[in-house]
C-alpha cells in the first residue's frame, strides 16, 4: 500500500504551534506520499452518541461522519495534530476518536482489521516545560492505536 497521510487538525487556535509543527513534519514526506488535511474544528461533526446498546443498533451517520470514516480508512497514516489540553488531546481530537467506538462495529465490522497495520501519529505543542506532563496524551494515542 502506498503511503497516504491524513492530518487531522484539532487546535482551537488556527495556525497554532501544533499545526506549524505538523506542516514542518509534512514537508519531510516524499512527493509520492499523498497528504490530506482536515480541520476537525471546522467540520460540523456531531457530538458522539453511544448507541452500542440501542435496541435497533446505531443510526446511520451523517455526511460529515461518513466523510471522516472514509478518510480514516483511506489513510495508511493518521496524524492527530492536537495541542496538549489539560494533559491530553483536545476535545476536537477526542470527539473524532470517540467515533472509532462506533466504527469498530458499524457500519463496517471490518474496521479493526482494515486499520491493523496502519500508523497513528501525534503532533502536539504544550506550554509546560516538563514533557512528562504530556504522558496522558501519548498514552491515549498509544493505547488507542494498540
Ligand atoms: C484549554 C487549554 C488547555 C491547556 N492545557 C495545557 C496543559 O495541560 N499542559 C500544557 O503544558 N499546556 C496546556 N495548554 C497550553 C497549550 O498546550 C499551548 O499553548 C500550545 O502551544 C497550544 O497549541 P496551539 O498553538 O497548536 O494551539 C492549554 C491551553 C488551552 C487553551
Amino acid at each position: 500500500m502506498s503511503r497516504s497521510f491524513l492530518f487531522l487538525l484539532a487546535s482551537a487556535r488556527p495556525d497554532g504551534n501544533s499545526e506549524l509543527l505538523a506542516r514542518a513534519a509534512a514537508q519531510q514526506l516524499g512527493a509520492d506520499t499523498e497528504q490530506t488535511w482536515l480541520d476537525l474544528t471546522r467540520l460540523p461533526l456531531a457530538d458522539y452518541v453511544d448507541e452500542r446498546h440501542a435496541p435497533g443498533g446505531a443510526t446511520d451517520g451523517d455526511e460529515v461522519e461518513a466523510a471522516l470514516h472514509r478518510a480514516t480508512l483511506d489513510a495508511s497514516d493518521i496524524v492527530i495534530v492536537s495541542p496538549l489540553y489539560w494533559y491530553s488531546v483536545s476535545s476536537y481530537a477526542k470527539r473524532y476518536l470517540d467515533y472509532w467506538s462506533k466504527w469498530l462495529s458499524t457500519p463496517d465490522p471490518g474496521f479493526k482489521e482494515k486499520m491493523a497495520g496502519r500508523t497513528l501519529w501525534g503532533v502536539t505543542a504544550m506550554a509546560h516545560p516538563q514533557e512528562e506532563l504530556a504522558e496522558p496524551l501519548r498514552l491515549t494515542l498509544h493505547h488507542t492505536a494498540a
